[in-house]
This record gives structure tokens, sequence and C-alpha cells, in this order.
């Protein structure tokens, strides 16, 4: 069997999951403007399941109504049952469910309110004090927002402490200069989220899962595990962990501070961004994750941010690194990832370009993928096979050409892709030479794997002129000669290293 490690089942609580593969909560955007889940959304969380995604964990769901919806939403019994579609969809699909609740606090542009009213680059304007009314009435919501998850059907919950959200503040020393019962030494840091976990168990039962998910390095002046002097390192993410497992959560998910580049400089180079980019080494924060392992915890702990390839993943959790691997911008690129995995297939691989990121969470455009282009659209395009079959001429053998015939053929017309140089994959070629893109050449290789593997006729060395469509007589042309490289106007760079082949 392949990958032995990864495809072993795991408890979590006394839960059963069968494999170590979990969909990342990711922010897709494709709530209605209410936070109500959407059929759209439904199927995004229903085709990762039924591609055996072991534990489905859903977006940032919103406890809290007074500021701006800008994902689901749990707040009131009205969400319950669109939530519960959600949840039956996906566990017919044969996944478990997760609800991740979280509430904004600082970071929300509308009325921001936090532990401290203080100027943080997390914060595009100083949020206000929460007063400790504030802070037992957002502590009920959650419990609430748990009380819905549970009534809707879900598995379990996973309470939202990393990237800085409100949670991540009340933990974080950076975020929290209380002096009172919520702030001022680590303890009372906690106590904001030691209610809410306590309180969730007492309404929702000890058997009902509460998962955990933090930052366990934050790039941030005093903020947790602050990296951003390299000689300055501190055991605070291994004490929060080990006070949330002595709580009773049900797992660790070991995650980072999140911000935009624009907030925090320096943010996206740091060592531990948590949505690492492909400048940076692949299995960016595995390393926090094997750090909380290995000081002992005895729940599952998950690991995230940047896995991509099965056999990285398995070693992980072979080397017990982490007792699970959560898949964010993988699962959004290859919802099959974890079946094809299993079965030794072909993989459209994440090339960690961010644009899902920056499409979503910070322009609220609703999820799209430089290699899944249907991604969010799973049930509205469907590739099926043609009564007419066409004769399909395509343009172009670059990512974009062959992504078009390949899906021509897939559907059962007569296809032909034309390229004028020698090889395929126009611009990933040039784009896959430096070491660090390395990701580019993985998304290089499954074009040419699944071109063979299919049959896909490309007519290398051939310019296309009007004669050779004349010639074909196609009933379509698609014209994918649009990929054009990016070249920064810097002449030294231009002469000393862009060799002019690669440039034609
Ligand atoms: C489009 C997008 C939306 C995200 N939304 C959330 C979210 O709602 N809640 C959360 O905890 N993390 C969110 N994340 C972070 C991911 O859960 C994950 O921690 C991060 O992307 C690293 O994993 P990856 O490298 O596998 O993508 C989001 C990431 C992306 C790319």
């Amino acid at each position: 069997m392949l990958f032995p490690h990864l495809f072993s089942p795991i408890k979590v609580d006394s839960l059963e999951l069968k494999n170590r593969v979990v969909l990342a909560p990711l922010d897709v955007g494709l709530h209605d403007p209410e936070g109500q889940v959407t059929d759209r959304y439904i199927d995004f969380l229903v085709e990762r399941a039924k591609g055996e995604t072991s534990l489905i964990i859903t977006e940032f769901t919103s406890v809290w109504p007074e500021q701006r919806v800008i994902t689901t939403a749990v707040w009131d019994d009205k969400f319950v049952p669109g939530l519960t579609r959600m949840a039956d969809a996906v566990k017919d699909a044969g996944s478990k469910i997760f609800m991740q609740i979280a509430v904004l606090g600082g970071k929300s542009y509308v009325e921001p309110f936090a532990p401290s009213a203080i100027e943080s680059e997390l914060y595009t304007e100083v949020p206000r004090e929460m007063t400790v009314d504030d802070i037992k009435r957002v502590i009920e919501a959650f419990i609430l927002g748990a009380t819905r998850a549970k009534r809707a059907g879900f598995d379990g919950v996973e309470y939202h402490c990393a990237h800085s959200y409100l949670g991540g503040q009340f933990i974080s020393p950076h975020t929290n200069q209380r002096d009172d019962d919520y702030g001022g030494d680590f303890e009372r840091r906690m106590r904001f989220g030691a209610e809410i976990v306590t309180g969730i168990k007492q309404v929702c039962g000890e058997d009902f899962p509460v998962g955990f998910k933090f930052s366990a390095h934050e790039h941030l002046h005093g903020g947790v595990n602050d990296r951003y002097d390299e000689d300055v390192k501190d055991d605070l993410h291994l004490q929060i962990a080990e006070y949330m497992e002595n709580l009773g959560v049900a797992y660790l998910h070991v995650a980072t501070t999140s911000a935009t580049i624009m907030q925090v400089k320096g943010f996206v180079e740091c060592t531990h961004p948590s949505v690492p980019p492909l400048y940076i080494k692949p299995n960016t924060l595995v390393d926090l994750a094997e750090e909380v392992k290995q000081n002992g915890a005895k729940i599952p702990v998950i690991a995230t941010g940047g896995i991509t390839d099965p056999a990285h993943a398995e070693e992980i959790i072979a080397q017990e690194r982490a007792d699970m691997v959560a898949l964010g911008r993988t699962l959004i690129a290859d919802p099959h990832w974890a079946k094809k995995a299993r079965a030794g297939e072909n993989i459209v691989p994440c090339i960690r370009c961010n644009f899902c990121h920056t499409f979503v969470v910070m322009d609220r455009g609703g999820v799209q993928c430089t290699t899944n282009p249907i991604v969010g659209r799973e049930k509205l395009i469907a590739f099926n096979k043609t009564d007419s079959p066409k004769k399909v001429v395509v343009v172009g053998a670059g990512p974009g050409g062959l992504e078009a015939g390949l899906r021509a053929k897939e559907m059962g017309h007569d296809v032909v892709v034309y390229e004028k140089r020698d090889v395929i994959g126009g611009e990933m070629i040039s784009a896959s030479i430096p070491d660090f893109k390395w990701d580019v050449k993985r998304l290089l290789q499954y074009y040419i794997t699944e071109v063979q593997k299919v049959g896909l006729e490309v007519r290398t060395s051939t310019t296309v002129t009007l004669d050779t469509l004349k010639a074909d007589a196609p009933d379509v042309v698609i014209l994918a000669t649009g990929g054009e490289a990016i070249i920064p106007d810097i002449p030294e760079l231009m002469e000393t290293m862009l060799s002019p082949a690669l440039m034609q």
C-alpha cells in the first residue's frame, strides 16, 4: 500500500477518522450576503469529502453578528437549517465535519473590538477595548455557536485562535495588554479560551470534540514565540498547547499569525507565514507542529502550511512529526488529492501562488485557483461526454492550451494541440527553472504525464498558419498563446540571466 502511515486511521476523541488527511479551514467566499451556506459551498466541501479527505473543517464561521459578515455564520438559529444540509451532505460523502467557530475582533473593519485598545500592525484602526461584560457576551456566543453546530449534526467544532483573530488576540502578549481577569499573565490571557472550551463541553457534553487551532509563532513584536529576532526563542507556544490539552481539547492544529503584507512588514518573507508562498520551502510550518508533538502532546497534533506532496505528508506522519496534515491550497487545487495519492494517480499540484488567498480573503472575489479552473463551481461545470464530437484545434501548449485540450478530449472531442516550440509547457518551462520554483516544475510534470496518459495529440515545432487551419478544417479553434513572462526592467538581469532561447 502506498503511503501506509498517511492512510492509517486515527482517533480524535472517540471519533474514528479513516486517514490523516484534513481539509484545512478555508474561507472560500461562497456564502450568501447574510452568511448562509450556499449550494456552491456545500458542493465544494462534498467534492473534497468524495476525494477521501477524512476530516473537513469548515471556514471561519462567525458566532458574532455585530461585525461585518464576510464568511458563513452561526450566530443565530436561522443558520441551522443550511448548516444541517451541509453537515448531512459531507457525512453522506464519507467524511467527518467540524465547524470552525470564530470572531474577527480587532481585525474587523467594522466596529472592531479587542482585548486591548492598542495600535498594532494587525489592525486597520485602534479597536475598542472590550469590557468584562462584552467578554462574557462573546464567550456565551461561542458556546451558543457550538450548540448550534451540534444541533446541525457537526461531529465537533474547532475553536479558532490562530491568525490573530479574537481568540488569538486574547492569548498573545502582543495584543492582550489588559490587567484584569482576562489579561496580565499567561493564566489570565488563557482564561477567555478556557471559559469557551469548558462552557462548550458543559453544554454539548464531554463527548463533543472541541479542536484548537492556534498561532505557534507570531511575526509580531512581543508575540507568541517571537522570532523577529532569530536569537530569541521562547516556548510560549508549547505552554499554550499544554494548557489547552489539559483543558480537554481534541487536537492541536498548529498554525501562525496571519496578516497582509501591507499590514505587517516582512510578514510574507518571515520564517513562518501562515499561508506560505512558493518562495518559501515546502512544509513550512511543520517544525512548529513537531515541537508541540515532541513536547509530549498526547492528543493528535495537526501540521499545516505548504504541504503539497503525498510523499512529504507520509514522511511527516511516519517520522511522528505530526499525527495529521491539514491541507488548504492543496485541496483547492485537487479535491481528490487523498484518493489519488492512495491510488498512485497524477495529482494537480498547488503551486502556492496564493492567487486563492488574494482573491478570496483579501479581495472577496470568491475562490479561484491557477491550477483548478472549476473550483467553487464543482457542480456548475461538468466535462460530460458529448453526443456530437467536434474537431478542436488548440493553438499553444502552455498550461491554458493543455488544460483546454485535456478537458475537450475528456469530453470526447477530436483534439489536436499545436506548439511552435519543440516542447510543451509554454511559460511553465522558464518559470520552473529557479530551484525554489519546484512547485511550478511539478505542474509542468503533471501536464506532461496527463498528455501521455490520455494520448492527447500535440504537434510540437509547428507554427499555426491559415493554411494549417484550412487543412485541419476544425469546428473550433482555441487560441491559447496568451501567457507572457513578466520581465522586471533591470538591464543587467535581462542580459545575464535570461537566455534568448527562453524568451521565444
Ligand atoms: C483562501 C484561503 C482561505 C483561508 N481561510 C481560513 C479560515 O477561514 N480559517 C482558518 O483558520 N484558516 C484559513 N486559511 C488558512 C489555512 O487554513 C491554512 O492554515 C493555510 O492556508 C496553510 O495551509 P496550506 O499551505 O495547505 O494552504 C485560509 C487559507 C486560504 C489559502
